[in-house]
């Protein structure tokens, strides 16, 4: 059996002698992330049925402070934002659990967790990523400081990422710059179905400075919340079919990566958001989750590169389309949004985002403040 990445925080526990006047905060910023080659379907125990691949974002972000108290007779996560019943907070208290099953000193502490996303409210735009992905660095930041362990970055970024899969799949991928992958492939040695693998390195520089434009079609919440599409993956008469398409998908998508093929890159990544939503369509029961203005910006942006402008799209399971182009076209593609695709958007509302630098440690006594 293969060693915990958490194993390093297993060790001597100082918290025994705490009291309130070691009282510390800890705060990280982390980003959402984008599937290329989408994550959708799980095996036992958070593990992807195929691997997956990613960009980083770099304006969608949650940042996350939390207050680590000594002495209270309530324990573990208590507040966020103040609220006892903040609807994010069930999510963020099965992952302490968790966690605490791992690192057993986390349950020796009160935390008060305070969170703010990038993004507006009501956008549609899911935050669990980010979200998620901060806590896990909170906690893993809370663990190492307890046990009095600086720890290696790339190890703590493991950890965060191997944590963070338990509380959200996709959110194991937004530890990283540039590009990351989660799930063993034999693409990239060392990828691991456990935690997210950053590939960065292996991208060509012009993939780093490629931009997103999130077209908010609709910022109603999601129909379909994806633990339950992860589920209609199984008895699936297309899963055989998925995964190997999957398979296919990130050996062909990170070709195109490393040799800046951006054509190639959009023809997979289209791909793969029509395959995610025809399996969302096909399952049983069957959910339709794009709108008609979705399916619209589609053939807009079909119909302009066929004219000639160099851009793709991708979908999340939702109705929202994430439309993707080449820094160096920026002015060109963004007057076409402006003119054919935002008056599509709910509101005329469009998040305009890039290839991201990956999560950041902040001033724990500013942020969140
Ligand atoms: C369509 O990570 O939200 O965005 O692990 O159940 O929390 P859980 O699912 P989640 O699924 C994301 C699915 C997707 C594709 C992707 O991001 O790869």
């Amino acid at each position: 059996m293969s060693i915990s990445p958490l194993s390093p925080l297993n060790g001597m526990d100082l918290s025994a002698g705490l009291s309130a006047g070691d009282n510390f905060k800890v705060a990280w910023q982390s980003p959402s992330n984008i599937a290329l080659v989408k994550y959708w379907g799980k095996k036992d125990g958070q593990l992807p049925a195929s691997p997956s691949l990613s960009m980083t974002l770099e304006k969608a972000i949650t940042q996350t402070r939390v207050d680590v108290i000594f002495g209270e007779a309530e324990k573990g996560l208590v507040s966020l934002n103040g609220s006892i019943d903040h609807p994010f907070l069930p999510k963020m208290q099965h992952l302490l659990d968790w966690m605490t099953r791992q690192i057993p000193c986390l349950s020796k502490v009160t935390l008060r967790a305070t969170t703010e996303n990038s993004f507006p409210h009501s956008t549609g735009i899911a935050s669990s990523a980010s979200g998620i992905s901060a806590f896990a660095l909170c906690l893993i930041s809370i663990a190492g400081k307890i046990h009095g362990l600086e720890g290696d970055p790339a190890d703590m970024m493991r950890m965060a990422s191997f944590a963070a899969r338990m509380g959200s799949g996709s959110a194991c991928r937004s530890l990283y710059p540039g590009f990351s992958t989660w799930g063993a492939t034999p693409l990239f040695t060392g990828s691991s179905d456990v935690y997210a693998t950053p590939i960065a390195e292996f991208v060509h520089p012009e993939m780093l400075l490629l931009r997103d434009a999130i077209l908010v079609v609709s910022a109603s919440p999601k129909s379909l919340p994806s633990t339950r599409g992860h589920q209609s993956m199984n008895g699936h008469p297309f899963f055989s079919g998925r995964i190997m398409q999957a398979n296919r998908n990130m050996e062909e998508t990170f070709a195109a990566l490393s040799a800046n093929d951006f054509e190639k890159l959009g023809m997979v990544a289209e791909n793969e958001a029509l395959a995610l939503h025809a399996l969302i369509m096909s399952a049983s029961p069957g959910t339709m989750l794009l709108k008609p203005a979705s399916v619209e910006v589609i053939h807009r942006v079909r119909d302009a590169r066929s004219s000639g402008l160099s851009l793709f799209f991708t979908l999340d399971a939702g109705a929202n389309v994430h439309v993707m182009y080449q820094a160096g076209l920026a002015v060109a593609v963004e007057k076409f949004i402006g003119e054919a695709l935002q008056p599509l958007c709910e509101n005329g509302r469009v998040i305009f985002d890039s290839c991201g630098t990956g999560p950041r440690k902040l001033n724990e006594a500013t942020a969140g403040s």
